[in-house]
């Protein structure tokens, strides 16, 4: 985990935010618990959580439910599809008791296809969550579809050119969106004040209020030497997990795109 303060940039205007300071804590451990927040004291939730039966995910969901390995182990998908997203439905209402009326939560997501035993199928984590968040009190607000094309070779799947056995290639994600109770209210002038210098540009809302995104990713230039993959910064996370339960102090780094999120 992480604390630090950092600067929001100047308003719109160009003179300095009043907001100028903000504080990022870090936490490094499971979010279905997050005693370290009050309830109500959160007004923006992103997240990009495990995806359920993708295969990379299996072993941490299957630590922490031993019914999940078993259930995959006997070819029963299903089965370990619900039992893995009970396990993110404990995050999810965590995050409902700890959002402001008015809050969001969204989620990053993507849908799998897998080969369980002898049945390939769907597993489509989207609607899964979608319905769970409903269910436990959140609005549904529209998502967002994001587009992300893939040129492996295997991206055909199933007979590849002949029906009935072709199944189309998942070439995208989601951004869920949800909302805690209904829209909030800028009632003080202070609140007001702070509504507009949060406003979007004309040209940022066009391009990012749109239920299609179209980004390919970005290398990520993080300075470690070539081959430091997903997997050496798991391990590093989980070392850092072991070493310490207590907030880790550091600086923020903020893009101006972020400052001007409310
Ligand atoms: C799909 S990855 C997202 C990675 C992240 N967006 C990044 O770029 O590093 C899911 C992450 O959630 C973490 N995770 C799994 N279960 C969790 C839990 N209960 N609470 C908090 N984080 C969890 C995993 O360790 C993994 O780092």
């Amino acid at each position: 985990m992480r604390s630090m303060e950092s600067s929001t940039g100047p308003s719109h205007d160009g003179s300095p935010s009043r907001s100028s300071k903000r504080l990022l804590h870090i936490y490094p451990r499971s979010s279905q618990t997050m005693e370290e927040l009050a309830d109500a004291s959160i007004h923006l939730i992103v997240t990009s959580p495990p995806y359920p039966m993708i295969a990379m995910w299996d072993a941490q969901f299957s630590l922490q439910d031993a019914a999940i390995g078993k259930a995959l182990e006997e070819g029963k998908g299903n089965e370990a599809f619900e039992r893995m997203h009970l396990l993110l439905d404990r995050v999810w209402k965590e995050c409902y008791r700890v959002l402001c009326p008015g809050g969001f939560l969204c989620i990053n997501i993507g849908d799998a296809t897998r080969t369980v035993g002898s049945e390939f199928q769907l597993y489509s984590n989207h609607s899964r969550i979608t319905e769970a968040c409903r269910a436990m009190g959140f609005t549904v607000l529209p998502l967002i579809l994001w587009r992300k094309t893939t040129n492996a070779p295997n991206k055909f799947m199933g007979a590849g050119m002949f029906p009935a056995g072709a199944y189309v290639t998942l070439e995208h994600e989601y951004i869920l969106i949800f909302r805690k109770g209904d829209k909030r209210e800028f009632r003080t002038p202070e609140e007001k004040a702070r509504r507009w210098e949060s406003a979007f540009f004309w040209e940022e809302r066009n391009r990012w209020f749109v239920d299609l995104w179209d980004l390919s990713g970005v290398r990520q230039e993080l300075g470690q030497s070539a081959g430091w993959g997903r997997g050496a910064k798991t391990r590093e996370t989980s070392r850092a997990q072991e070493a310490s339960k207590a907030p880790i102090e550091s600086e923020a780094i903020q893009t101006p795109e972020a400052s001007r999120i409310p």
